[in-house]
């Protein structure tokens, strides 16, 4: 458990504005155990807990628990762990798990585990019957402050991350606290990368106020945990309800991933967690944005030292021995953001504000080559 003064206190709750599809992301200990947690979810039916091999024996009969005094057939299946799995193989069985128990329109998936489980399960919910419910109960850093809140969902394709997918938002997220204990400090640092993102994009008091409190974040005080992953959702859900299709702001909380995700891609998923490669995609884009005049060296070098101290890279890796430049150009071309082969940079434009532009391939080289050479 977490400090006793945070398990006392009623869940904190940031709720996102999203007209009939709005819900409310609860932060707080013991969530999956508080019958509470549930209050206003549909119950009755069935429900299909989707998670993987880590996760099931740390969670699972714990949310089964919760689910059996609320469903009739409470059904799960577990996938196997690992960024490679975020795939159609992985995704077709939770297809399977869902028609071999008969389930139906009123069935509500609960996604138990990282973003790899929650993206994938979402879409399974977007898709299963043209659509049914979900609820997200993220089990990692990264999870809670991102990649459960605001309806991205999807698999990844070999030629490109996340190229597969559907906006479907959940019925309710619960981020319980208490589960962060099991994770493992490298996936602890790369939840903190989705943290530190927000602060040059949106907040730079919040980016103080990691700078001050990084430390205590890594040794999961519970007072700090809690108001970084409130912030952190508080923000999400504000750039989500006024965008929730991504038709323009929605972009800037993808800042460090352009690089981050041609670092995924090139290296092979689940060589550099998500959480690393945004680290140092970050690092790379605030480098950008000083190369175009944007930004001044000082805040670079802060978003690099914290980054650092996170316990996250910050030197770039080699994804081609003879054409490296290349190869991060080509990847990034990827990049859903990009158009027409344009490749558009999430920037920042001084501190708490990011633009989203295009930058001349010879300054974006520079950008690479100082970055791997960690210069
Ligand atoms: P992950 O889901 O792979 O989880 C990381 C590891 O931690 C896995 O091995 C997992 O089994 C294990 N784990 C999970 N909870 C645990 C716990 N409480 N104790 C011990 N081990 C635990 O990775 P992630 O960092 O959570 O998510 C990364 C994924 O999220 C990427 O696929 C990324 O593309 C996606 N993402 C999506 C969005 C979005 O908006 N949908 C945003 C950011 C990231
Ligand atoms: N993680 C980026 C987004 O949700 O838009």
């Amino acid at each position: 458990m977490l400090s006793t003064a945070i398990a006392a206190h009623a869940p904190l709750r940031v709720p996102i504005e999203l007209g009939d599809r709005s819900y409310n992301i609860l932060i707080g200990a013991s969530l999956i155990d508080d019958p509470a947690s549930y209050e206003g979810l549909p119950k009755g039916g069935s429900a299909l807990i989707v998670t993987n091999e880590t996760v099931a024996p740390l969670y699972l009969a714990r949310l089964q628990a919760r689910l059996q005094a609320r469903h009739r057939q409470v059904h799960s299946v577990v996938l196997p762990d690992g960024e490679r799995h975020k795939e159609w193989g992985t995704l077709q069985k939770i297809f399977d798990a869902l028609l071999a128990a008969g389930c139906d329109r009123k069935t509500v998936l609960y996604a138990l585990g990282g973003g790899v489980v929650g993206d994938m399960t979402g879409f399974a919910a977007a898709c299963f019957m043209r659509g049914v419910a979900f609820v997200q109960v993220p089990t990692t850093l990264l999870a809670q402050v991102d990649s459960s809140v605001g309806g991205k969902t999807g698999i990844n394709h070999p030629l490109g991350k996340n190229m597969v997918g559907a906006f479907h938002q959940p019925l309710r997220v619960l981020c319980d606290l208490d589960v962060l204990r099991s994770l493992p400090t490298r996936e602890l640092s790369a939840g903190l990368a989705e943290i530190i993102k927000y602060g040059p994009i949106a907040d730079m008091a919040f980016f103080d106020w990691i700078e001050s409190n990084i430390d205590a974040l890594r040794r999961l005080d519970g007072h700090a945990l809690a108001r970084a992953v409130q912030r952190s959702c508080e923000i999400k859900a504000a750039v989500v309800s006024s965008d929730e299709r991504e038709a323009g702001l929605r972009a800037i909380l993808n800042f460090g991933h352009t690089f981050g995700h041609a670092i995924e891609a090139g290296m092979g998923y689940g060589a550099w967690l998500h959480g690393e490669a945004v680290g140092c995609g970050m690092v790379m884009a605030a480098r950008l944005s000083q190369a175009v005049g944007l930004v001044d060296a000082t805040l670079v070098d802060r978003i690099r030292r914290l980054v650092e101290r996170a316990g996250l890279p910050v030197v770039a890796p080699v994804l081609d021995a003879h054409n490296n430049t290349q190869r991060y150009l080509e990847l990034m071309r990827l990049d859903k953001k990009a158009e027409g082969g344009e490749i558009r940079f999430v920037l920042i434009d001084g501190p708490g504000k990011a633009v989203l532009r295009a930058v001349p391939d010879t300054v974006v080289a520079q950008v690479i080559a100082q970055s791997c050479q960690g210069a």
